[in-house]
């Protein structure tokens, strides 16, 4: 059983101690299943991990191809674990050989949505054990506009919505995007274009989504980039490694790559809210 904190102390010591260099959280998010978030959750970390950042990766999705299976480990500990008092958080957090650091959280995900007050005093002595020494937290979600998706969407500093170039994935995202700006008041998202066809321009799949995004809901949206089609991605679910470990050179890592530089040199103002310390509080606050 976690040691009772008081939440607006503990929000401030972080807050003092953290202030300089908050990790930033991104959400990986999508309306439709099966578009991509995890392989590029997984390579991007990889990615900011060999440009020497610090990162951390949320698996907040519970089906089936999640982190764990594309890095190849079996969670032990999970956050059910944290939240029942049977383990800490350096028990739950997965130091994974390629240099990544995971919280494989996928069977607490329901729990920390519906925290008591005992729980949350829990999760909060354990977020304080953290050593809060990340610069990237990325928070592998669901697909669809379900409660878990947009409570981590909610929480994240930016919201990365992954597309590619069927039309439900469009819909979908659409969807998603109008739930999150009317509902959530979110004013802001980014989107990644992933299978993108070799040769074709993503941005003519983006400007598909501004258009429908642009004449019905308030949101700015902004184009992050293309991950190619590519061959190596199966390859990389077969021998669960990050198809960047596996084949450097290929498309998709190389796009990957870019993403990852694009990310690391957006000097965009960071939002007073970001930070690993303060995810978790949104997540407290909301629950
Ligand atoms: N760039 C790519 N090139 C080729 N195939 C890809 C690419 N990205 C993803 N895929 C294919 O799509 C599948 C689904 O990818 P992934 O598991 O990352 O999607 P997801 O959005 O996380 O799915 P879910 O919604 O089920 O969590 C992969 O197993 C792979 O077959
Ligand atoms: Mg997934």
């Amino acid at each position: 059983m976690g040691e009772i904190v008081d939440f607006q102390i503990l929000k401030e010591k972080y807050h003092k101690k953290y202030m300089t260099t908050p990790a930033k959280v991104i959400s990986i998010t999508s309306g439709k299943g099966g578009v991509g978030k995890t392989h590029t959750t997984v390579n991007l970390g990889l990615a900011l991990t060999k440009m020497g950042k610090k990162v951390l990766i949320l698996d907040a999705d519970l089906g089936l191809a999640n982190v764990n299976i594309l890095l190849g480990f079996k969670p032990g500990a999970t956050i059910a674990d944290l939240l029942s008092g049977e383990a800490s958080m350096k028990d739950v957090i997965v130091k994974h050989s390629s240099g990544l650091d995971i919280l494989p959280a996928a069977s607490g995900i329901t729990q920390i949505i519906n925290l008591g007050d005992e729980q949350r005093q829990i999760l909060l002595s354990a977020v304080g054990e953290l050593g809060f020494d990340y610069d990237y937290l990325l928070v592998d979600t669901a697909a669809g506009i379900g409660d878990s998706v947009i409570y981590f969407n909610q929480a994240a500093e930016e919201i990365i919505v992954v597309i590619n170039s069927e039309p439900t994935s469009l819909t979908d995202a659409y969807a998603l995007i109008k739930v999150l700006a009317t509902q959530h008041g979110i004013t802001s998202v980014s989107v990644l274009i992933n299978r993108n066809p070799v040769g074709a321009d993503g941005r003519s799949t983006y400007a598909k989504l501004v258009a429908a995004t642009e004449k019905f809901l308030s949101v700015r949206l902004k184009y992050l980039g293309a991950i190619s089609e590519d061959e190596v991605v199966a390859e990389a679910v077969r021998s669960q490694q990050p198809y960047l470990s596996l084949y450097p050179s290929a498309r998709a890592s190389i796009d990957i790559n870019k993403l990852a530089k694009k990310i690391v040199e957006d000097n965009s103002p960071r939002q007073s809210q970001g930070g690993l310390q303060f995810f978790f509080s949104a997540l407290l606050e909301n629950a």
